[in-house]
C-alpha cells in the first residue's frame, strides 16, 4: 500500500515530537510496572515515539521499511511486515506498540502482524483511523473499524482492556482525525 508515497516521506525531514499517543502509553506503562519493558514499534516512521520510550527507560526496538532511524537506545532494523516473521523468531516483546500503521497497511498484513503479536507479545497498543474519518487525499488509508479489530485481537488470545474512538486524540492544527485507541493484553 502507498509504494510510492512513504519511501521518499522521511527523507530530509526532522524527526517529529513524541505523538500524544506515545505519551498515554508511556503514563499506562508507568502506572503498572516498574521493571523495563521490551517495546517492539512497528512502523515506526522517523522514531519520534520510539525515542520516547528509550529516553524513558524503555528497551525498544523499532522497525519500518521506508526511513532510517538512528536514535540512542533504540534498536532499528529498516523492514516492514514481510520481514516481520524472521526478525521476531527469537525475540518476545511486552509491547506491540502501533501508533497510525494498521491504517497503512493492507487487511492481509493486519493478519500477519496480529499472527505474530499472538506469538510474541504481551499487549498490543495502537492507535489508527476509523471510518467517518476523513483523511485528505495525499495517500491510502485503511479505515478500520475498530470493534471488528477488537472481535479479531480477542480471536487471537487477547482481552480488550482499553477501547475508545473519539476526535481529540492526535489535533494538529485544523486536522482532528476521528481514531480508536486500543489496548489489548494476551489472556
Ligand atoms: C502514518 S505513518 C506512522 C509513523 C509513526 N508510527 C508515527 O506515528 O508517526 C505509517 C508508517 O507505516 C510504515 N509502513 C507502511 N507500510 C508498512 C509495512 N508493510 N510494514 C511496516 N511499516 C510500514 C510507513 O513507512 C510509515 O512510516
Amino acid at each position: 500500500m502507498n509504494e510510492n508515497y512513504w519511501p521518499n516521506y522521511y527523507e530530509g525531514r526532522e524527526r517529529q515530537q513524541p505523538s500524544p499517543f506515545a505519551e498515554r502509553i508511556n503514563k499506562w506503562i508507568g502506572e503498572r510496572s516498574f521493571v523495563e519493558w521490551k517495546i517492539l514499534d512497528i512502523g515506526c516512521g522517523d522514531g519520534r515515539d520510539a525515542a520516547l520510550f528509550a529516553a524513558t527507560g524503555k528497551n525498544v526496538c523499532a522497525i519500518d521499511p521506508n526511513s532510517d532511524v538512528e536514535i540512542d537506545g533504540v534498536y532499528f532494523e529498516k523492514i516492514g511486515v514481510a520481514g516481520l516473521k524472521k526478525f521476531g523468531e527469537a525475540r518476545r516483546f511486552d509491547l506491540l506498540y502501533a501508533r497510525w500503521f494498521f491504517h497503512a497497511i493492507t487487511d492481509v498484513e493486519q493478519e500477519q502482524v496480529i499472527d505474530f503479536a499472538q506469538d510474541h507479545c504481551g499487549y498490543i497498543a495502537a492507535e489508527f483511523r476509523v471510518p467517518g474519518d476523513e483523511p485528505d487525499d495525499t495517500h491510502e488509508r485503511r479505515l478500520i473499524d475498530p470493534w471488528k479489530f477488537a472481535k479479531k485481537l480477542d480471536a487471537h488470545g487477547f482481552r480488550i482492556i482499553h477501547l475508545d474512538v473519539d476526535y481529540g486524540f492526535s489535533k494538529r492544527g485544523d486536522d482532528d482525525p476521528y481514531l480508536a485507541r486500543v489496548i489489548a493484553e494476551r489472556k
